[in-house]
């Protein structure tokens, strides 16, 4: 899969996506990331990417031009419907089962917004998709677009070690994921729970789904409320 990301900070995406599971799995040819310099597209010698705002006020805003340009060098691609992504506050919030979706497609193209603003044809020229993660404004949509890359890459097959974890994950079937221990057995008095030491698999089973469901309970009703229990889940926690 390949991510198209245009930001104005291209350093800042030297660290994160080539440590880890993304990194091997660029490593891997799994994924293909591009960064791209908006900054490369900006004409003058300066190479001005933003403008004091129509209409007077504070702050500066993003140009359309040099965003425009470096989509149609490095992203346009008639054969190719893949979504084309504005980071921003005002986008619909990500979660898991927009991740699953995303993570299907050929590509992503990711535009990081930044200033105050952008020229909102931006948004009317080129984007598809908006996207924030979450009720807060970042100082860019760079971070953003980190957050959303790695969650897209990992659901990728043969990203991760192994193909459980993806099934194991929170949010994968719209609830929290159960406690996980290691050794040691005893930690300051506190005790591994009995049962995953029992080498009793149903049993083992059981247990985390029950503990899953507690959790969600707990934690997010929120979940629970939109999710619809099976009769084994409906036995489990009445159990
Ligand atoms: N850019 C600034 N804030 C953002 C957010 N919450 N989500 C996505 N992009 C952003």
């Amino acid at each position: 899969m390949y991510f198209n990301i245009l930001t104005l900070f291209p350093e800042m995406f030297n660290g994160p996506l080539n440590e880890s599971m993304i990194g091997r799995a660029q490593e891997n040819d799994l994924l293909d990331i591009n960064i791209i310099n908006i900054r490369d597209y900006a004409s003058g010698k300066h190479q001005v990417t933003d403008d004091a705002p129509y209409g007077g006020g504070a702050g500066m805003v993003m140009k359309v031009e040099p965003v425009y340009k470096a989509w149609e060098d490095k992203c346009r691609n008639e054969k190719d419907s893949s979504p084309v992504i504005l980071m921003s506050p005002q986008g619909r919030k990500l979660n898991q089962e927009i991740v699953k979706d995303l993570s299907a497609q050929e590509g992503l193209t990711v535009i990081c917004g930044h200033y105050e603003g952008f020229d909102d044809r931006i948004r009317s020229s080129i984007v598809t998709d908006e996207i924030s993660i979450g009720d807060y404004v970042l100082t860019g949509g760079e971070l953003a677009a980190m957050v959303l890359i790695d969650a897209v890459a990992r659901m990728i097959p043969g990203v991760l070690g192994d193909e459980n974890s993806v099934i194991n994950d929170s949010f994968y079937n719209g609830l929290l994921d159960y406690p996980h221990y290691t050794r040691p057995r005893s930690f300051k008095g506190m005790e591994v729970p009995e049962v995953l030491l029992s080498g009793n698999h149903a049993e083992i089973d059981k247990w985390r789904q029950q503990e899953s469901l507690k959790r969600t309970l707990l934690r997010r009703p929120d979940l629970m409320e939109v999710k619809t229990l099976t009769a084994e889940e409906i036995e489990l926690l009445e159990d």
